[in-house]
């Protein structure tokens, strides 16, 4: 059933412009329920496209999802002729504002197409075996278009969130265009922040899904922006940022900063998670918290996960220096709790933390080894094998779990162990 919802109030049935001479030519998808499949979209979104008219030159900034090239392209033409344009900025190439590229290069071909160094790459792909008909500039940082007396400026923003991304800075009105950055899925017509309804949870959730993984490339691009005098933020996606734009600013480096105090000074921290199904696994758990315990290098904590409500952990583990994973082997897999909070990382930045998995098991014992393959699948560094235990352990192997906690400690500490050999292991007697 097609859904028509009236979710956007008063909304622009033509461009609408934003400052002088800065037109809103994008689109409006109110009906929108979700975003790269993952992101809830309660009430839709926007596809930001805005033009700039200057003495000498048009720039169209961003285009939208291949579905609304009807609409972008009768906003634009209200208010530009495609032979005056003469500069398309593509501050970001995934498709939802690339789509409708095509049909605008193919109606303003003599455009220069201004992209990242790594944005090249995409249009390429883009544009396939029509790249080499367009004129293609890269720029950089500091590298600027002259619309005669409109000068847009280039900020190389990457990762936030996609290799490419950029953001470009309208020189003489103060007006940054960041596309996804600063930006939130809210459709609302009124266009600007101070008109629309409260969309500060829908800024906050984007943030958390888009931006969080990449905190520290969005500090970079704050540290390119915060020296910039702003009157106005223009993002890919909801509302227009015209009223208190540097307050957003200033939330996103909040967002970004440790959201939890710590009284561990140069202490490392490790958080020791389980789930176990007749006791060994937690023993196990508490042996390893022992042993990493015993280090005054590292602040050790133990956590038992069976209760399955991970989402309260998810700050304390981005902000953790190693993660370790205890689960029993069931039915040939890791419990499903562990999946959960496995899963859930994929919102914050887990790449370089210390990662390490251990587990008793019955038959098979395949769990630890799906636990660490998931690890490493999130770019963690796990230098220790994972500690696999049959049955519950006996007092040797519960030593053998302290000193595997003593060797995770250690690796964090920067001090690995040596690995003592047991040479009769070697020899199979
Ligand atoms: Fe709005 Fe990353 O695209």
């Amino acid at each position: 059933m097609t859904r028509t919802g009236p979710i956007a109030p008063q909304a622009p049935h033509g461009p609408a412009e934003i400052a002088a001479r800065v037109t809103w030519i994008g689109a409006l998808d109110p009906d929108l329920r979700s975003f790269d499949i993952i992101l809830k979209t309660a009430n839709g979104t926007t596809y930001n496209s805005y033009l700039v008219r200057g003495s000498d030159g048009v720039a169209v900034i961003d285009t939208v999802k291949q579905e609304f090239t009807g609409a972008f392209l009768a906003r634009l033409e209200q208010v530009a002729r495609y032979d005056e344009i003469t500069t398309l900025v593509l501050n970001h190439l995934e498709p939802d504002h690339t789509g409708a590229v095509p049909e605008f290069l193919a109606r303003a071909p003599h455009v220069e197409i201004c992209v990242s160094p790594r944005g090249v790459q995409v249009l390429r792909a883009l544009l396939k075996d029509r790249f080499d008909d367009y004129k293609v500039r890269v720029v950089r940082t500091g590298d600027t278009v002259s619309l005669g007396d409109r000068t847009l400026r280039f900020l190389t923003t990457p990762y936030v969130h996609w290799p490419d991304t950029q953001c470009t800075y309208l020189e003489e009105q103060n007006l940054l265009f960041t596309c996804d950055l600063l930006g939130c899925h809210y459709c609302d017509g009124r266009l600007f922040n101070d008109a629309v309804g409260d969309f500060r949870f829908s800024f906050e959730y984007y943030f958390d899904h888009i931006m969080r993984p990449f905190k520290r490339y969005v500090g970079e691009a704050l540290d390119l922006i915060e020296p910039l005098e702003i009157d106005m933020i223009a993002p890919g996606h909801g509302p227009v940022l015209r009223a208190h734009p540097r307050d957003y600013i200033t939330h996103y480096r909040r967002l970004i900063t440790k959201r939890l105090a710590s009284e561990t000074g140069d202490q490392k921290t490790l958080l020791v998670f389980y789930v176990s199904a007749y006791g060994a696994t937690a023993q196990m758990a508490g042996a390893i918290y022992e042993g990493a315990a015993e280090s005054d290098d590292v602040r050790v904590s133990l956590f038992d996960i069976e209760g399955g409500d991970v989402t309260p952990f998810i700050d304390l583990i981005e902000e953790a220096d190693g993660l370790v994973f205890g689960t029993p082997t069931i039915n040939g897999d890791a419990v499903r709790v562990v999946w959960d909070m496995l899963s859930s990382l994929v919102d914050i930045e887990t790449k370089g933390k210390l990662g390490a998995a251990f587990g008793s098991y019955g038959w098979t014992g395949e769990a630890v080894a799906m636990v660490e393959a998931r690890m490493q699948g999130l770019k963690m560094r796990v230098p220790e094998q994972g500690l696999r235990i049959k049955m519950h352990p006996t007092p040797a192997e519960l030593e053998d779990c302290r000193d595997f906690g003593r060797r995770l400690a250690a690796h964090l500490a920067g001090r690995p162990m040596e690995r003592e050999i047991d040479l009769s292991a070697l020899l199979g007697s």
